[in-house]
């Protein structure tokens, strides 16, 4: 009996067949099996024609086909939820896991929720004359690799291929999205940030990772992966950018703490984590403004393609703001300082033993106000944000006539909410006219919805 080997058949019909294959939920083989078999017992089976339905998820696996890698680590479990919420939203996923990823999860769970075998091996005949990793490499609109261990991205930053995941991140010529997760130590080690460095002068995308609790009991910080819903989008962001909404526009944000010096050592600062900010600057570039960020100290990555000015205190922000203009939008969602003391010591102040010394406050400049009364200069967008912990919307209303700025997004931040330091937040927009309560939503998706939303107003005043 003859033989047939999908690899030598031409790649429009492979394509074909593996389309057909992941919406069976088959094997590629298996496909061409059920195939023969429905040809054998009536030849009119053998191509039997495909429904509305059908042609519609094709052609949305044609629009939208990402590589998942899955490396090794115990968030390895939420990547099967990260398949599950992509697929819903008719994004086809093919996946590579690491020999650890298969310590914590197996390939057959994941086999069953992408409905097809994940790829293990790079010295897998079979896979490799399937579809090959540099097809594996090539094929997909964007590489996304979640959890990313500290080794995957030393491998990646440094070139290596010795398994199949290194091998496509290697031979990508696509996006690449990295979503880490490590213990906390891992990630601020030096080595990690080195790597980080490296990768993201080769955009490299980063999402998280968060500060939260870990796996490990009693330990806690940065490192966490972002929740799947965060990881989602950030696809979707890159999938599907409109990338002229703001193109031309030049945007400024303001993100993160402000730190105010008692002494050398010593300073006053807040729980911001610049995530909002740092988001907003991300969804902009991506939508083709030319981004200036400028951030007082946060632990979090730059944002990729923003201009990023790293400032500490309220007057050093205000400075880097001024001379940034002209902008035709400022999104100000830094948490500056309201104070700072009146003597900034030289030395480190020393206890006495008698009296403790006194810190005498002044207050800040407010950033936002300064620039929303701007006779020139003035953006044709001011945003800012209220951080409140009760009667939100009244105090936001209040805040947007004293502030004079365009729009307000306001927000509860009392502590049982979460926000401050958090992954998601919850706005009401307030303008001149109008409230707008948005659902709860991830600190990425109020970026790009923001991001929609200036696009529109800009639109509408031109
Ligand atoms: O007055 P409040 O701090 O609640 O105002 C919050 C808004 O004002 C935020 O958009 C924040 O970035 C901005 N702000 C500022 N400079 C300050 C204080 C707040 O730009 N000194």
């Amino acid at each position: 009996m003859a033989s047939l080997t999908v690899r030598q058949l031409d790649d429009k019909l492979k394509k074909q067949l593996r389309l057909r294959a992941a919406r069976n939920g088959r094997s590629v083989e298996d496909e061409v099996r059920t195939i023969l078999r429905g040809a054998a017992a009536d030849e009119d089976a053998f191509v039997p024609p495909r429904t509305e339905a059908q042609r519609g998820r094709a052609s949305e696996a044609d629009a939208a086909h990402i590589l998942l890698i899955i490396g090794g680590g115990i968030a390895a479990y939420k990547s099967l939820d990260l398949i599950r919420r992509l697929r819903e939203r008719g994004i086809a996923v093919r996946v590579v896991m690491t020999a650890a990823a298969q310590k914590f999860i197996t390939p057959l769970s994941v086999g069953a929720i992408t409905g097809e075998h994940p790829f293990l091996d790079l010295f897998d005949a079979h896979s490799e004359f399937d579809v090959g990793h540099i097809r594996l490499a090539r094929e997909p609109s964007l590489i996304v690799v979640a959890p990313a261990t500290a080794d995957l991205m030393a491998k990646l930053a440094h070139g290596l291929a010795d398994d199949l995941a290194s091998a496509v991140l290697l031979a990508t010529d696509k996006t690449i999205l990295l979503a880490p997760a490590m213990n906390p130590n891992m990630w601020s080690n030096r080595a990690t940030q080195r790597n980080i460095a490296l990768l993201a002068a080769e955009h490299v995308a980063l999402v998280g990772p968060n500060q939260g609790e870990m796996a490990e009991s009693g330990e806690a910080g940065v490192g966490r992966m972002a929740e799947p819903l965060e990881i989602v989008a950030a696809v979707q962001a890159r999938l599907a950018p409109d990338s002229r909404a703001l193109a031309g526009v030049r945007m400024l944000v303001t993100s993160g703490p402000t730190h105010e010096p008692i002494d050398p050592v010593r300073y006053i600062a807040n729980r911001s984590s610049g995530k909002q900010g740092h988001a907003i600057a991300e969804a902009a570039v991506l939508a083709g403004a030319a981004v200036t960020l400028i951030s007082g100290p946060v632990t979090i990555p730059d944002p990729h393609g923003a201009t990023v000015i790293k400032v500490e205190s309220a007057r050093d922000m205000l400075a880097a703001v001024e001379a940034a203009l002209p902008a035709d939008v400022a999104v100000f969602a830094a948490a500056v300082a309201d104070w700072r003391t009146t003597t900034n010591s030289r030395e480190k102040i020393k206890k006495s033993g008698k009296q403790a010394p006194e810190l005498v406050l002044v207050e800040n400049p407010d950033i936002l106000s300064t620039v929303a009364h701007r006779k020139s200069k003035r953006p044709k967008l001011v945003i800012g944000f209220a951080a409140e912990t009760e009667n939100v919307v009244e105090h936001a209303k209040r805040k947007l006539a004293r502030k004079a700025c365009d729009w307000i997004l306001a927000n509860d931040v009392s502590p049982e909410t979460g926000i401050m330091g958090g992954d998601s937040n919850t706005i009401h927009l307030v303008t001149a006219n109008k409230v707008e309560h948005w659902p709860p939503q991830s600190k990425t998706e109020v970026a790009s919805v923001l991001v929609s939303r200036i696009a529109a107003a800009l639109g509408e005043q031109k």
